[in-house]
This record gives structure tokens, C-alpha cells and sequence, in this order.
């Protein structure tokens, strides 16, 4: 064990810092959710400075939390953190940081004591570093690489308690523990800088359109007249810009897009879904359902009802909406341990008529069995009940009771609501993601989501619970998400946990949150196998592959041509993320090197240090990712004023796909703003598309009285789909997109008024269609001149305009020409 020394300020300075002039700054927490501090010293008193991290560690409610953080200088001049994340966890927070400004995500390295307390980093004379720490089984030690990667397994330490004696500062009246530094007067000025920046991207990013009328725009009122200049020059760009994002979130899958009436059809619901949640939830009897396990329809459903002569019923979600004329079927599986028993199925409307009825016969047998009826709805009703009637006096255990109605999307069995999935379909998307973000990845390791438990008979599908509070019975699976893709003409992007699990998981029950250390390394090649199996599953050859047959006796025999897979999603790119990352990816280009592989980088956009860290990796193994997945979800401040976000990415690195955004402001639902500000990144994001591959908006679907998150682009109930001004711009880029990128300039338009215009040309090469679009968030008309460009007279176009906080809107024909006029807030596309 390395021999404690508490080091003299001065003798920790880099040597390149000795000659400089040195200023006093002060490294310390507030308080737990404040994360991490920096004040410095200006002769006379202590300022705080801002916050440069805070707590990545385990769940969004009561974690992500930094307790007595600890903070080491490197040889190099480079900083170590470490800190407590709560006071039960057997892990510590660790975090390396080259300038104080951005700290490299954080890792978790776990100990062997049931808990970890305040812990604290002293760089060794080797340039390594000791970790100490205190806890339930007394002081212990760590040893860290220098570059803070690697931790050592702890052991008991004598140190002296003195490790923990803290340097004080009295910031704003208030005494702080916290750790004293002097620093180079540069270093402070970059630091006094980076916060000076985030003022300013804050305050431009406040900038909301509501409250125009009040803004001083030193050059106001009138039709603004610009100029488009459309150049000769043109670029390809990607063919697929637009496409969407499936999340089971909201009950976007069960409940919503998987056409399903009945609400816990398996009895698998239970606590861990949701607290008040049992096996009987959503059902009804006269009297209590007995629920049994010991004889199940699959070890994958183990959960199963056992009635008499009993009527139960179902709620459906919210009911079962039926509609009158048309078909349902219903199917239920049942054991009847060899007794004659027969069933009455109806359709109970919401006065108590019964608006569908039929029998089931069925045989005595000791082994399950499945039966099917046909149920015609007499009328409508948005809220009916399923009621099942068991007649005869013998037990029967029932399980997998269903009803679809027969109009489906491409009425396809087991398929998907039509009214739903033809709104999605209209968006023409050109790729869909799938089946989630934090879904995907999972609550913990448990949750992860495995894509081969989702296909094959139903009952053998294994439900989970679902990240978002409730339950996932996989009727939707990966099958029906494949098949959704080819129907609609969209190339699938399935998304898989790149072996570790959500960042934001709750503690397993050793206390591990967060990532969990993710998959264990000794189950790692399994789980690589895993995610080759669907490659072989979507692609391969019937004939040959095990996989493919399994595909093809679903019904699909022709591959499903999958080019693309996500690894991982929005991850914070710990070690551990990396570790896995780089394992699956290199097994997937090395057995399947055609596959496209999409990497991530983190839940933020620049400057975030999964968004600086991902890109690192990314730059630094460019084999491993055809593109990355960035996430970003900001107010329309921030996209008006981040417009040239991808005009300096670097062209021969990875591309780009914006799997995850949306624009919004403190309403949290999409509003001619909103769809403004989308609207306006979308001509810049048709700019750069040589290097945006791929654009998604998230969350796209959201069923009434179930949000888990607003603004979404799709909101529905049982009987109504309603689209969003988000959902609008959406369809307009993805009908006029092209593969060309014609350059042009807006001119015209006063300096303080251009983050508010937007104009994008595109060709579809294939078609020789041309688009405009033209954006118009300003307060006031434009008046458009062409030029360079002849629209045709045979031109036509189409948008629409509205106050800003207009939640629906209209698409209507406009006006076409060399000249136009946009009217204050509007958007626009010429076509031709
Ligand atoms: O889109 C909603 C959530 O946002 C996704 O699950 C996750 O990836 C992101 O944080």
C-alpha cells in the first residue's frame, strides 16, 4: 500500500505553472445536487464561479447526488474527482478532466464494503493515484491508474483521519469544505471565459417568440424584403433525412400502436411493472380470480387465471373502443383438465348493452388449448368491456385472452392500429429506430431488452416491465417491427444496450445504480452473439441459418435486408460503455462487415462530456461507427441560435444521426413555435446533410392520460389521433426531401433578425423534383425574391402560418413564383 502524504500546495503545481502568475481557486460543492464548484480568490474574498459537473449516478428522483467531492491535481496538470453517491452504494464516483471545464464522464468503480463514504484522491510520486475511504467496515484504500481508467481492488488502510481534513473558504457568508488550488492567472481567464460563454448561450437561448411585441428589433414593422440566391453549386446529400423514432413510452406500443384490445391479456402484470399493479389488473370478477403458476401455457408466461362458473371482464385501456359493422377476434387460451366447459364472449357497450356476442365450445382436455370466435360490434362505443362467461361447474385456467380488431394496419395479424400506423405511414419516414432509447437500454441489467425474446408464438414471448412504468407484453416484437418497416417502405434501424444499461437505472439490489458496472465480462460473448443472431435473423438464409428459419416460419421467408443496427443509446460514455462498445462493434464489422453500425454520444449536444467523450472514441477507432446517434432535446431559443451547429463538423469523420430531438418551450407541447424552430434546423440540417445522415423527432406517439414525457408529434386516445404543428413540419421535409443540396443565400434581412429566416433548395436526383422551403419566424411578412433559380409556373406549393402559440394548424396551398410573400410566422414549400 502506498504510504499517505498530504503534499504542500506548492509542491503540487505542474512544473510549465511555476513561472506563471498564480491565482487561489477553491474546488467544493454547495450541496449535493449542486455538484461541482469552483470560486476563486480575488485578494479580498471568495467568488463562486459556476458549476463545471454534477452527479451522473443512478436515478433522476432521489440520485445524482455528489457528496464531499475530492479533487486531485495530475503531474501533467490534468484533475482527478472522486465522490461519495450516496451512503449506501458499494462504488465511488470518479472523473478526469483536462482543463476543470469538462470532466470525462463519469465511472463507478465498485468495492467490496457494503457501502463507500467520503472518499478522497492524493496523487502518488509516481503519478498514479490513492483513493481512501471510510465505511461500514472501516478505512479502506484504492489505487487509481494516472489516467484514472483502472481501480484497484480496495484493502484496509491505517491511514490517519487527518486524510480527510479539508481546506475551508467562505464563500457568499457561508463556510465551505471544499479543496484549495493556486492556478495559472490563463487557467482562471478560461474558466472566467467558459462561464461567460454559458451566460450568453443561456440567455440567447431564453429568446421565445410569444413575446415578440415587447423585443426591440431596431428595425420594425413593414414587409421585410429579402433576396434568395440560388447558386449553381450543389452537393450530395443523404436520401434518408428523415425518418422516426418507435419508443414504447406514453403506451405508444401496448395500449397504442399494437392493435390489442385487451389490457394484461397474459395476467403477467405485477408490482415490479408498477407498485399497485397484480396479475388481475385490468380484469374483474364476481368474485376474487385465483391466479396460478403451477401448470403454465410457457415457462415464459408462467402467470395464469383459474375460474369456475365465473363472468370476468376486461377494461381494455380505458376501455375498448369498437366501431359498429366491424370484425373482431378473439382467441383465448384454456385448460379444462379434461372437463367439458363452454364460454360466452361479449362485447359489453357503456350503458351495459351487450353489442357482441358469441360461444365457445370447447374440448376436454388435460393439456392447453387455444379457441378462436369472430365478434361483429352492432354499434359503436369508445368504452366497452370484454365480458367472458365459464359455464360449468369445473375449473378451467384461462391465459393469453385476446382481441384485435380485424381491420388492422395492412390487416395484418397481430398488427397494428390502422388509424395510428397510417398517420406514420404518411410521414413517408425513410427509416424507423427502434424499440426505444431508455427502453431499449433498460432499468438495470435485468431490464435490458432482448430483441430474441420478442419473437415467435405469443405466449412464448417474454413480457417485461417497461422502463417507463409499466408493462411490455412484446406483441409488438421485433417481427411486427420489421414487417411495420418493410409496409411502410422504411429501412429498419434496430437499437440494442451496448452491454450496459440505462445511466439512469435504479439500484439492483446490491445497491448498484446507474450503469452497474454493465454486463458482467464473462457474459459479454453471449450477449455479442445475441445481437449477431438478429443479423443472421433479419438477413440470412433460411436454408442455412437457424436464425432465418425462425423468420421465415413467421411468415417472412425473403430477408428483411437490415442495414443498419444501433449499439447502444445515449449512454454516458464511461469505461465501461467503452469497453463494450468497442467488443460488440468489432464482432459485428468483423462477421457482418456490410452492416452499418451507429454509435452514440451521450444524452446532450456540445459541450457535454459524453458528447466531447463520445466523439473522442468515435474519432479515435473510426472503424466502429458508420454514424453516431446525438440526442438533443432544447428550447427554440437554442435551435434559432445554434443554426450552424453542423457547419464545421469534420466531413471524412463518422455521420451524423439525430436520433433524438425536439424544440420546445415551457408549455411542453408542440406549437407553431416550436414547429418554427424545427422547421428553421431543418434547412440548416438539409445544408449539412452530407454529414447528417439521419434526423428522428422524439417521442413520437403519446396516448392520452399516459404521458411520460411532452412535447410528442403524435398525441391519441382510443378513438382520435391528432397530429402536432411538430408533426406537420415533419411530413413537409420528408415529402420534399432530395439526395442534392443546391446552394443558395437569404439576403436582405436585418443582422439581429437572421437566426429567425431559413431557405433550403433540394433536387431529388431520381425524380428531378426540386423543393424550396422557406421559414418566417419573424413577427412580421417577408417578401421572398428568387433569383438564380426559375420556378416554374407549374410550381406548387403549400404551408402554414399561425401566432406562436397556436397548438394546431393547417397545411393549405399557397402562393408559388419567383416572388413571394410569407406571412409573420410561417413556413413554406415550392415544389416543382
Ligand atoms: O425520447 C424519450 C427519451 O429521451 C428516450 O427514451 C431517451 O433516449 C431520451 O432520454
Amino acid at each position: 500500500m502506498k504510504q499517505f502524504a498530504k503534499l504542500l500546495l506548492a509542491a503540487m503545481l505542474p512544473t510549465a505553472l511555476a513561472a506563471q502568475q498564480m491565482q487561489s481557486i477553491f474546488i467544493y460543492s454547495p450541496s449535493p445536487k449542486d455538484g461541482l464548484h469552483i470560486a476563486r480568490y480575488d485578494g479580498n474574498a471568495w467568488t463562486d464561479m459556476g458549476q463545471v459537473c454534477a452527479s451522473d449516478y443512478g436515478n433522476w428522483g432521489s440520485e445524482k447526488r455528489m457528496y464531499a467531492p475530492s479533487v486531485a491535481r495530475a503531474k501533467d496538470g490534468s484533475w482527478r474527482l472522486v465522490f461519495q453517491v450516496n451512503d449506501r452504494a458499494p462504488l465511488f464516483a470518479a472523473a478526469y478532466s483536462r482543463d476543470l471545464i469538462t470532466w470525462r464522464p463519469q465511472d463507478y468503480p465498485q468495492v467490496s464494503t457494503s457501502n463507500c463514504l467520503k472518499p478522497v484522491v492524493f496523487l502518488t510520486d509516481e503519478g498514479a493515484f490513492d483513493i481512501y475511504y471510510q465505511s461500514a467496515q472501516g478505512k479502506r484504500y484504492v489505487s487509481a491508474t494516472a489516467d484514472f481508467r483502472r481501480f484497484a481492488t480496495d484493502e484496509a488502510s491505517q491511514i490517519s483521519d487527518d486524510a480527510w481534513i479539508r481546506d475551508t473558504a467562505t464563500i457568499a457568508n457561508v463556510l465551505r469544505e471544499g479543496n484549495l488550488f493556486e492556478v495559472s492567472t490563463t487557467e482562471v481567464e478560461k474558466l472566467l471565459h467558459h462561464f461567460k460563454r454559458q451566460a450568453i448561450d443561456s440567455r440567447v437561448s431564453a429568446e421565445r417568440m410569444h413575446n415578440d411585441f415587447e423585443r426591440k428589433w431596431n428595425a420594425e414593422g413593414g414587409t421585410i424584403q429579402a433576396t434568395l440566391t440560388v447558386g449553381r453549386q450543389e452537393k450530395a446529400i443523404s436520401d434518408k433525412l428523415i425518418g422516426i423514432f418507435f419508443e414504447d413510452i406514453s403506451y405508444a406500443a401496448d395500449g397504442g400502436l399494437y392493435a390489442e384490445l385487451i389490457q394484461n391479456r397474459d395476467f403477467e402484470y405485477s408490482a415490479a411493472d408498477r407498485k399497485e399493479w397484480t396479475a388481475t389488473t385490468a380484469w374483474h370478477a364476481t368474485r376474487p380470480i385465483r391466479v396460478d403458476t403451477a401448470n403454465p401455457l410457457s415457462a415464459n408466461n408462467p402467470h395464469y387465471a383459474v375460474i369456475h362458473a365465473d363472468t370476468l371482464w376486461n377494461d381494455g385501456w380505458d376501455g375498448i373502443a369498437i366501431n359498429a359493422g366491424e370484425h373482431y377476434d378473439f382467441s383465448l387460451f384454456l385448460n379444462n383438465r379434461g372437463q367439458k366447459k363452454s364460454f360466452v364472449v361479449q362485447l359489453m357497450g357503456t350503458d351495459g348493452k351487450v353489442l357482441a356476442s358469441t360461444k365457445l365450445k370447447t374440448k376436454p382436455d388435460n393439456n392447453w388449448q387455444q379457441v378462436k370466435a369472430v365478434l361483429t360490434a352492432k354499434a359503436t362505443d369508445a368504452k366497452c368491456s370484454l365480458m367472458l362467461t365459464a359455464t360449468g361447474g369445473a375449473e378451467v385456467a384461462i391465459d393469453m385472452v385476446s382481441l384485435f380488431p380485424q381491420q388492422t394496419f395492412k390487416n395484418r395479424k397481430n398488427g397494428l392500429r390502422r388509424d395510428l400506423a397510417e398517420t406514420i405511414a404518411a410521414l413517408k419516414p425513410k427509416f424507423v429506430r427502434f424499440p426505444g432509447g431508455c427502453m431499449s437500454h433498460g432499468d438495470g441489467l435485468e431490464n435490458i431488452y432482448h430483441w430474441n425474446e420478442t419473437i415467435g408464438p405469443l405466449q412464448d414471448r417474454r413480457p417485461d416491465r417497461n422502463i417507463w412504468h409499466y408493462h411490455q407484453t412484446r406483441g409488438l416484437g421485433f417481427y411486427e417491427y420489421f414487417q411495420f418497416c418493410e409496409d411502410i417502405g422504411a429501412e429498419p434501424l434496430p437499437v440494442l444496450a451496448a452491454g450496459v444499461p440505462c445511466q439512469n437505472s435504479n439500484a439492483n439490489t446490491k445497491g448498484i445504480g446507474g450503469q452497474q458496472g454493465g454486463i458482467p465480462m464473462s457474459q459479454m460473448k453471449n450477449y455479442i452473439q445475441e445481437l449477431l443472431n438478429l443479423i443472421e435473423w433479419a438477413n440470412g438464409d433460411p436454408a442455412t441459418s437457424r436464425w432465418a428459419k425462425m423468420r421465415a416460419d413467421a411468415g417472412h421467408p425473403e430477408p428483411f435486408n437490415l442495414k443498419y443496427i444501433g449499439i447502444g443509446n445515449e449512454d454516458i460514455i464511461s469505461t465501461a460503455f467503452e469497453e463494450r462498445y468497442e467488443m460488440i462493434a468489432r464482432a459485428i464489422r468483423e462477421r457482418y462487415p456490410d452492416i452499418k453500425i451507429c454509435g452514440t454520444v451521450g444524452p446532450f449536444h456540445t459541450p457535454s462530456a459524453d458528447y466531447i467523450e463520445g466523439w473522442d472514441f468515435t474519432r479515435r477507432n473510426p472503424d466502429l461507427q458508420y454514424m453516431v446517434d446525438e440526442h438533443y432535446y432544447e428550447s427554440t431559443g437554442w435551435f434559432m441560435h445554434h443554426r450552424d451547429y453542423y457547419d464545421n463538423y469534420d466531413r471524412n469523420s463518422a455521420k451524423v444521426y439525430l436520433g433524438e430531438w425536439a424544440a420546445s418551450t415551457k408549455e411542453k407541447r408542440p406549437n407553431v413555435e416550436t414547429a418554427l424552430a424545427e422547421a428553421l434546423y431543418l434547412t440548416d440540417i438539409e445544408r449539412n446533410g452530407d454529414i447528417v445522415e439521419m434526423t428522428s423527432y422524439a417521442p413520437m406517439l403519446c396516448k392520452d392520460g399516459h404521458a411520460n414525457w411532452n412535447p410528442d408529434m403524435i398525441y391519441f386516445s382510443n378513438t382520435d389521433v391528432r397530429t402536432t404543428p411538430a408533426y406537420e413540419v415533419q411530413r413537409l421535409f420528408s415529402l420534399n426531401s432530395g439526395d442534392r443540396y443546391v446552394a443558395s443565400a437569404l439576403s436582405g434581412v436585418p443582422a439581429n433578425m437572421k437566426h429567425r429566416v431559413g431557405a433550403s433548395v433540394v433536387r431529388d436526383s431520381k425524380t428531378g423534383r426540386n423543393a424550396l422551403k422557406l421559414v418566417n419566424a419573424l413577427p412580421w411578412p417577408m417578401t421572398v425574391n428568387i433569383v438564380g433559380i426559375n420556378i416554374p409556373t407549374s410550381a406548387q406549393a403549400e404551408g402554414f402560418s399561425g401566432q406562436p402559440t397556436e397548438r394546431k394548424l393547417t397545411v393549405k396551398a399557397a402562393e408559388a413564383g419567383q416572388s413571394v410573400t410569407l406571412p409573420p410566422y410561417s413556413f413554406r414549400v415550392i415544389a416543382w
